[in-house]
């Protein structure tokens, strides 16, 4: 019998899995119970799968991951309000059913924006109202900052159309339907990069200062096994805390491959990489343990090695970035960050 990985850190933050309801069962489910205390839906609560028509709401998925936490005394986290991905066209369609973006003339344009707006406003409310007294952590906006465009936005259907407003209006409804209970975050990946950070930083920094009821910053922390260090996420957290931010971990995994490499190790993964990998799972550990309030969650995207989005991301090949092998057995990375004493 092995420790359990959220008892080992209750004194520092609980420990998150992503999950499809369908692996709410069988040895995932045993896992699950035993070493998270809380879950994400890994797609079940996204537009697409909520409203994927207008008006036509649907929870069967998201209510089984929320009934599966409430049962075994776990938490949930929302992922995610609002998407460039995962997210159904009607929203970006308007009246005559034409793509709202491609309209030029002004006053079109401002009703197209008005409309979506109040789609999106709908949207949430409802769905807030539904889980407010079962989620308290919630991405609101995933992945809205771009450093390579030249405004530093991604160049989503939501911004071509309604400029900043929409995160102004998701996180004002989110907290007028949620109440001061619920905590609000900007989610996004590559955190770390200077670039990056500071475009967010900024962001963060207009929307508070315009009273937009921001708690924090989620950080994906999708990394490999060669970058980026643990101290530029560290250090990007510590910034995001000079605003009063709240900073959660929450999609992290570890790729095998460094981030251009296109290679494959097939059946059997070299030991030495599956012990490099527990390192650094490590270091970053033991740096969120001497910075402890630093963030208040951490997530893993997945609980074992069998279910991963990686297998097919960049390219479909062996990869093994948590905590768990295929098998379910716990790997040196597990071993590395509950009892270091045990990896030999
Ligand atoms: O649901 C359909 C199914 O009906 C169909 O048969 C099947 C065939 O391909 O596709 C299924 O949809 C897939 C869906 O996952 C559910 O399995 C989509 O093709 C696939 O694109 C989708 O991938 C998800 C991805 O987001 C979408 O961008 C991954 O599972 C999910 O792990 C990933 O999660 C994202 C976070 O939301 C945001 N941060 C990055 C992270 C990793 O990409």
């Amino acid at each position: 019998d092995i420790p359990s990985l959220a008892e080992t850190y209750k004194d520092f933050f609980p420990i998150g899995a992503a999950v499809e309801p369908n692996q709410l069962n069988g040895l995932t489910a045993e896992l699950l119970k035993k070493h998270a205390n809380l879950l994400v839906a890994e797609n079940a609560m996204k537009p697409a799968s909520i409203q994927p028509t207008e008006g036509g709401f649907r929870w069967d998925q998201a209510d089984e991951i929320v009934n599966f936490a409430r049962a075994n005394r776990m938490q949930v986290r929302f992922h995610t309000l609002v998407w460039h991905n995962q997210t159904p066209d009607w929203f970006f369609l308007d009246a005559e059913g034409k793509p709202m973006a491609d309209e030029t003339d002004p006053k079109r344009r401002d009703a197209n924006k008005k409309l979506l707006l109040k789609r999106l406003d709908t949207y949430v409310r409802e769905v807030v109202g539904r889980y407010k007294d079962d989620i308290r952590s919630w991405d609101v906006v995933n992945e809205v900052v771009e450093p390579a465009e030249p405004d530093g936005m991604r160049s989503s259907d939501w911004y071509k159309i309604t400029g900043t407003d929409f995160i102004e209006t998701v996180f004002r409804a989110a907290r007028e339907a949620g109440g001061p209970g619920i905590k609000l975050y900007i989610n996004d990946y590559g955190t770390d990069d200077p670039r990056k950070r500071d475009r967010l930083y900024e962001l963060a920094k207009t929307m508070l200062d315009k009273g937009v009821p921001i708690d924090g910053i989620g950080h994906q922390t999708h990394i490999s096994i060669a970058s980026p260090s643990v101290d530029n996420i560290v250090e990007s957290m510590k910034k995001f805390r000079e605003l009063g931010l709240d900073n959660q971990i929450t999609e992290l995994d570890m790729s095998l491959y460094a981030w251009n490499d296109r290679s494959d190790y097939g059946a059997e993964v070299p030991a030495d990489v599956l012990r490099r990998q527990a390192e650094r799972y490590r270091e970053l550990f033991d740096a969120l343990k001497a910075n402890k309030g630093l963030v208040s969650a951490v997530v893993f995207w997945g609980i074992a090695d069998d279910h991963t989005w990686l297998s097919t991301f960049p390219v479909t090949r062996t990869e093994a970035p948590l905590l768990f092998d295929k098998n379910y057995q716990a790997k040196p990375a597990f071993w590395a960050i509950v009892d270091p004493s045990k990896l030999g």
